[in-house]
Parts: structure tokens; sequence; C-alpha cells
């Protein structure tokens, strides 16, 4: 199954062959997402879902921010990489998703570690206290600027920001439709962050593309 148009089929079947296979809860967890949720692409899945965790293992970070849960999928991949005591806060703006994120952390050995908000991350992060390590931005396409600015000044120096679906499927390299919001938001971000000096920055054209952020 190829996620994004951006990495050939046969590709990503390949690298997917040549990766430790997803554990049985996260197998199980996307599987149930495909069948029981109406767009299941928004998981990060068994390619993404290993890079978050070689990142979050080689970092082994303290403090962990997500914006965008969905049924959890990142969250797990992240916190697995957590140093001792340390914590992952993950906020989802829509509570139907709520019992099942919470089925899916209970099952999974480092959801204890995770701590979920259910709320519109725009309101929650100015509420959250922690110094973050890493933060993971996977939410509305079109808040992404107004996420960056509100934890920006919120992690520690050389710490990471990680956003996805910031090549949103090749389309921010073509000429958009002036009704397209989520690809000029997208664009527009893409070009604050690389106009801002707070920051050092890579786009990596891995799935759908993840920006990656260092704060300076
Ligand atoms: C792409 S999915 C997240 C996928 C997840 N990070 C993963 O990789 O498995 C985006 C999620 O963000 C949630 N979301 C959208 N706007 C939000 C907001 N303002 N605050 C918190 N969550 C939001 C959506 O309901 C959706 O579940």
């Amino acid at each position: 199954m190829s996620t994004f148009d951006l990495i050939a089929q046969d590709i990503e079947e390949y690298c997917e062959a040549h990766t430790t296979p997803e554990d049985a809860l996260l197998y199980r967890l996307n599987r149930q997402t495909y069948l029981q949720t109406i767009n299941p692409r928004m998981c990060s899945g068994h390619l993404q879902g290993q890079f978050l965790t070689f990142l979050s293992k080689m970092m082994r970070p303290k403090f962990i921010l997500e914006i965008g849960t969905f049924m959890g999928y990142s969250a797990i991949c992240l916190a697995s990489g957590l140093a001792d005591g340390g914590e992952l806060h993950t906020i989802e703006s829509n509570p139907e998703y709520e019992d099942r994120i919470r089925e899916y952390l209970a099952q999974s050995p480092v959801g204890d570690r995770i701590v979920l908000h259910i709320g519109d991350a725009k309101e929650v992060v100015p509420t959250l206290e922690p110094v973050w390590d890493l933060v993971f931005i996977d939410a509305e396409k079109e808040d992404y600027r107004s996420y960056y600015d509100k934890v920006l000044p919120r992690i520690r120096q050389g710490g990471f920001i990680l956003v996805d679906n910031v090549l949103w499927n090749g389309k921010v390299t073509q000429e958009v439709l002036r009704h397209d919001r989520d690809t000029q938001a997208i664009m527009e971000f893409n070009n604050y962050v690389q106009q801002d000096d707070r920051v050092r920055n890579m786009l990596l054209p891995f799935r759908d593309g993840i920006m990656m952020i260092e704060k300076q």
C-alpha cells in the first residue's frame, strides 16, 4: 500500500520489507484505523513510525509535545524514545477519537508516559508547563504557523520541531488553485520557517515531506 504518491509504490514496499516489522499493537492500530475511520491516511504508519522512533531514541528527549494525535500511532512511536522520567503530551481536537486513543494507549508499554489532551492545540499549548525537547506538528494545515509561533518560545535552545506533510503530495511545487487554502497555508508556512533566523531547518523529502527545525 503506498500512502503518498511521492514515493513509488515498489520503492515503498521494498523499504517496508527491509524495516523491522511493526509490533503487534501498532499493526493492529493501523489495520483498525484503515477499517474504521474515514481518513486513515492521516495515520503515520510503519515507515514514518519507525523514523519517528529512531529520531526519538537517538535524541532521548525528556519532554515531547505532539499536535494532532488521531489514533495515537505517532505518539506511541515517539514516546518509545523518551528519557527516563520523560513524558509525551499529545493534543487531539476531535473528542470522538478519545475512547479509541485511550484504548490503544492502555495496551502500549509506553502508554503510561503519554498524556492525552482533548481540545484545540491553539488553546491547549499555552497552558502546558514543560519546556519541550521535541515537538511534532501534524494537525490542521491552515494553523501550522499558529502552532509554530506558539510552541517555538516553549522549546529549549537546541530543541527540535518536526512538521509533517509540508510537501502536501507535491502540490507546493505546482500552481495553486485560488480556493486551495491548505496548499497556500503550507507554502506560506515553509517560506516563513525558511526566513526565520531563530531556527535552522531542512525539508526532508520523506513520505509527504517533513520540515526538520532546530531552535538556535
Ligand atoms: C494527520 S492527523 C494526526 C496523525 C498522527 N499524528 C499520526 O501520525 O498517527 C491530524 C489530527 O489532528 C487533529 N487536529 C486538527 N486540528 C487540531 C487542533 N487545532 N488541535 C488539535 N488537534 C487537531 C485532527 O482531528 C486529526 O486527528
